[in-house]
């Protein structure tokens, strides 16, 4: 077996990233964040995806005729969303930024930014300057989309997720730990890789912060944001108690 330290945050994963993801529902979530710009009376031409990842979301936006950006922190993720974009000539703009740095230059009709990407900002100042930073990116009547998990999940372990079979190309094991006080949450994720006869064997940890819909809601609108509203995960009915990811949409 050989070993490598533990590394970055969505950095020696992102080669697996999206083997990690099949059985994620992007083209559902793509139709839910297409059902949001109807219910809001928003058409998007030209969209950001914030925290694109290996491009995902991005590459089916594209491929249904958005004019797509993608941000994301992490040099080694957009690399494969790079790749992916020349696979598909899908004309995606892809770009390494922090999203709480974001300076593209340009403006959009919507921002997107999926799958608890933004928990990931675990300070509270960068966070309301992520959410500053697409307000003024956004076109008058430009809309703001993006999702978070809730302190619900994190207490209820839903990181907590293993594969472990030996027969598996790609194990891991991923165990959580939740400060109720600080409010983050600390995910341990080991990973085992097979490469022909060996084993390749790394780590990444990862940080969340569980945000308050309240103090979500108050950053948005110090932002500017003209209209908040908030979702249980992929409905259009409002969060409660047992909401483990809830859907923000500001309104410019
Ligand atoms: C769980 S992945 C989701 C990726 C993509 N949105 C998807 O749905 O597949 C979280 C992504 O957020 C990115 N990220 C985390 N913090 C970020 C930040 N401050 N600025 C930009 N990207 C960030 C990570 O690098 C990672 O690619």
């Amino acid at each position: 077996m050989t070993n490598s330290s533990a590394s970055e945050p969505f950095s020696a994963v992102a080669p697996y990233y999206d083997q990690l993801m099949q059985s994620i529902p992007y083209l559902w979530w793509m139709h839910y964040v297409e059902t949001l710009l109807d219910y809001f009376d928003r058409p998007a031409q030209k969209v950001l995806d914030l925290c694109c990842g290996t491009g995902n979301l991005s590459e089916l936006l594209a491929l249904s005729g958005y004019e797509v950006v993608g941000v994301d922190r992490s040099a080694a993720m957009i690399e494969q969303a790079r790749r992916k974009a020349e696979q598909h000539q899908s004309g995606v703009r892809y770009y390494v930024q922090d999203a709480a740095e974001l300076d593209s230059g340009e403006t959009f009709d919507a921002i997107v930014s999926l799958f608890d990407s933004l928990n990931n900002i675990i300070e509270p100042e960068r966070f309301a300057e992520a959410l500053r930073r697409a307000y003024q990116h956004l076109n008058p009547d430009g809309i703001f989309i993006f999702d978070l998990n809730t302190e619900y999940a994190f207490v209820q372990k839903m990181f907590d997720q293993r594969l472990l079979e030996p027969s598996a190309p790609l194990r891991y094991r991923w165990r959580s730990r939740y400060d109720k006080e600080s409010r983050l949450c600390t995910v341990q994720m080991e990973f085992w890789v097979r490469e022909g006869e060996q084993e390749r064997y790394f780590t990444e940890t990862h940080l969340q912060r569980a945000y308050t819909e309240s103090e979500v809601r108050e950053m948005l609108y110090a932002a500017g944001f003209a209209e908040v509203h908030l979702f249980d995960a992929y409905t259009l009915h409002p969060p409660d108690r047992r909401s483990d990811r809830v859907f923000y949409v500001g309104l410019r």
